[in-house]
């Protein structure tokens, strides 16, 4: 497929990037919203990897889902920033976000965690994300302490019948604020199309900015 900008290039970026996540997950393809997310810790060291983007809202920011000690959590909540990208081979389109970081309102987490499988539940009261761990099997010894604990008898593939787990304080969402977009659309023989997208966040009220208008600029591949 020969990935589209349109033209001329739209006031928002939001609708082409929802666009192309749309098209990546109508494919079929395993995790079309795996997204690298990059952080930065006090002495400005870089590090990236691998989440889910599990909703990309038309205002302009993208939430994902982790463990609040995790080193990732760590870094989000002391610096506030974060970058992203997306990338889908077979649409030839990368995607870029950057932008301002707030964790997710408690009651959006609790909808969230409350929608995954309950083996995944567990491991999220389980696991100390980003934590040394001596031996894998030792996470299937937490567990099955941590179910006990809980009050929920096993640690089977289906929650013991009537009994719910209640989301961790430790876990939750959070929300990047996108003040920066960039739309790259693969071209033939590398003359590729970008389209970079900047916009002023304000300030935060809870978890929301009220961003000024997104503004553009064409750049060389
Ligand atoms: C495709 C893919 C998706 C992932 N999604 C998530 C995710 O949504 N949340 C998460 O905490 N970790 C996710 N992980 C694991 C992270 O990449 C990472 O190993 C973990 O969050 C610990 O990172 P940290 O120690 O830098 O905090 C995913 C890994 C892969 C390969």
């Amino acid at each position: 497929m020969t990935p589209t900008l349109p033209t001329p290039p739209p006031n928002d970026p939001l609708p082409v990037a929802m666009r192309w996540l749309a098209e990546a997950t109508a494919r079929g393809r395993r995790n079309p919203n795996a997204m690298a997310l990059a952080t930065v810790d006090a002495h400005g060291r870089p590090s990236a990897r691998m989440v889910l983007l599990k909703e990309l809202a038309a205002v302009g920011y993208g939430v994902f889902y982790t463990n609040y000690g995790s080193r990732k959590a760590r870094e989000l909540d002391a610096t506030r920033r974060a970058a992203a990208v997306l990338h889908w081979d077979d649409l030839g389109c990368q995607l870029r976000f950057e932008g301002a970081i707030v964790r997710s309102p408690a009651a959006e987490s609790d909808a969230y965690f409350a929608s995954r499988a309950w083996r995944s539940q567990l491991n999220a009261w389980s696991s100390e994300q980003s934590q040394p761990i001596d031996d894998p099997a030792e996470l299937e010894r937490r567990a099955s302490t941590k179910a006990r604990e809980l009050g929920v008898t096993g640690a089977g593939e289906s929650p013991p019948p009537g009994r719910r787990l209640a989301r961790p304080s430790f876990w939750g969402g959070y929300r990047l604020w996108f003040d920066a977009i960039e739309l790259w659309a693969e071209g033939a023989d590398r003359f590729h199309e970008r389209l970079s997208y900047h916009r002023e966040l304000g300030d935060a009220h809870a978890h929301e900015f009220r961003p000024g208008p997104w503004s553009w600029q064409r750049l060389q591949p």
